[in-house]
């Protein structure tokens, strides 16, 4: 059994991010994949402040000095891998997404994730750069990607409508990275 996070990468009031976060949970659930199991984890709930820490988390050991971040470490550790909802903010992932990820070391290592992006030009830029942090902490980023156009895939910016033609893609992400999660099971030990 893999369990992957759905993490969203959006704290906005008016965010759309979680429409998509919910998209992803129900097309997962929907395929019924054997022995793994998904949940939304969003990163609006553990309330993390602009990066305080003592220690740069690679050399934390998963001990931390902040309790918000001693919650979001044992979520993150308890997951076999993500899929990342991205929108994109200047040609890159949200701030609030990035400091969320520069907040663990070891729990993100050896993981497999999946992207899920969108905005104006398709998310692509945002989902280049989360590939490159990602990289950045041992994470291995699965190859299909979702990349959801504002205009075409939300009416009037701000009602998530998919088009059809995305269903084969995100099944894609779905089922890669929950195949990839389970080998790296076993590089974790
Ligand atoms: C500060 C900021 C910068 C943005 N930059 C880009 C961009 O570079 N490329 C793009 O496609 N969309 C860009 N957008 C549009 C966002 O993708 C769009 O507002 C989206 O709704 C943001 O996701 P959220 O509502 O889940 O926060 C930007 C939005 C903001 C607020």
């Amino acid at each position: 059994m893999v369990k992957i996070g759905i993490i969203t990468g959006s704290t906005r009031d008016a965010r759309i991010n979680s429409q998509v976060a919910e998209y992803v949970l129900q097309k997962a659930q929907s395929m019924n994949v054997a022995d793994a199991e998904f949940e939304i984890v969003d990163i609006k709930d553990f309330d993390l402040p602009m990066f305080n820490e003592m220690m740069p988390p690679a050399m934390a050991n998963k001990e931390y000095s902040l309790d918000e971040n001693n919650r979001w470490s044992e979520t993150i550790d308890g997951l076999d891998g993500f899929i990342f909802v991205t929108p994109e903010y200047n040609k890159a992932i949200s701030p609030a997404l990035k400091n969320a990820i520069d907040y663990l070391g070891a729990e993100w290592s050896n993981k497999a994730a999946g992207i899920v992006g969108y905005g104006s030009t398709l998310g692509v830029a945002a989902t280049l750069n989360l590939r490159t942090i990602l990289s950045n902490t041992n994470v291995a980023t699965v190859g299909p990607f979702g990349a959801f156009s504002l205009f075409t895939d939300f009416e009037e910016m701000s009602s998530f409508r998919p088009a059809e033609v995305h269903n084969a893609t995100i099944q894609a992400v779905i089922e890669t990275t929950v195949n990839w999660s389970k080998g790296l099971k076993s590089v974790r030990g």
